[in-house]
């Protein structure tokens, strides 16, 4: 099945969360799904044993940042499953306008309040309900086949 599924080219984000003293936290994921416009949700489906994991049942609320093609060095730390929170903060991030972490210089983000929750296997879905989200420019990053691939004519 993973073979299988690394046929499916999809983009990269990074699920950002806080800890129960609001300290950010990165995860690299690609289970993103759009699930319904009205109401705006979407889901990600998180490993169990993720620190992420830990911090989205805390505290119920989660951001979600596109990554551009030039952010891989994001991605490859935030999916490094030793990293901690000193590292993670070297994550270049943004707080202005909104209370979840943004991966600063990301094409999209959005913030999201965990709208349910459904247990599959040794993953969790989380459903997010959108609250606010952002739109930049630029070409996005792309996982295929267990690498990092950019478009074509990038
Ligand atoms: C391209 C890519 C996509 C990933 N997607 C997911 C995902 O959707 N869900 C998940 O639980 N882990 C996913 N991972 C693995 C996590 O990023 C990795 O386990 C990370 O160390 C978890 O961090 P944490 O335990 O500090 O939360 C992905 C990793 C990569 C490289």
């Amino acid at each position: 099945m993973r073979l299988v599924m690394g046929k499916f080219a999809t983009g990269v984000v990074v699920v950002t969360t806080v800890d129960k003293i609001g300290r950010p936290h990165f995860m690299t994921a690609n289970s993103l799904t759009s699930v319904s416009l009205l109401p705006p949700l979407i889901l990600i489906s998180v490993g169990h044993e993720r620190n992420s994991f830990k911090f989205l049942e805390e505290t119920g609320r989660f951001g979600i940042s596109i990554l551009r093609s030039d952010q891989q060095a994001i991605a490859l730390q935030s999916s490094q499953s030793e990293k901690n929170d000193c590292e993670g903060a070297s994550v270049p991030y943004d707080l202005d306008s909104h209370s979840m972490p943004m991966i600063s210089g990301c094409l999209g983000f959005l913030e999201c309040l965990v709208e349910n929750q459904h247990t599959y296997g040794d993953h969790s879905v989380f459903i997010g309900l959108v609250k606010k989200t952002k739109i930049y420019s630029g070409s996005p990053l792309l996982f295929f086949e267990g690498k990092w691939e950019e478009m074509a004519g990038d």
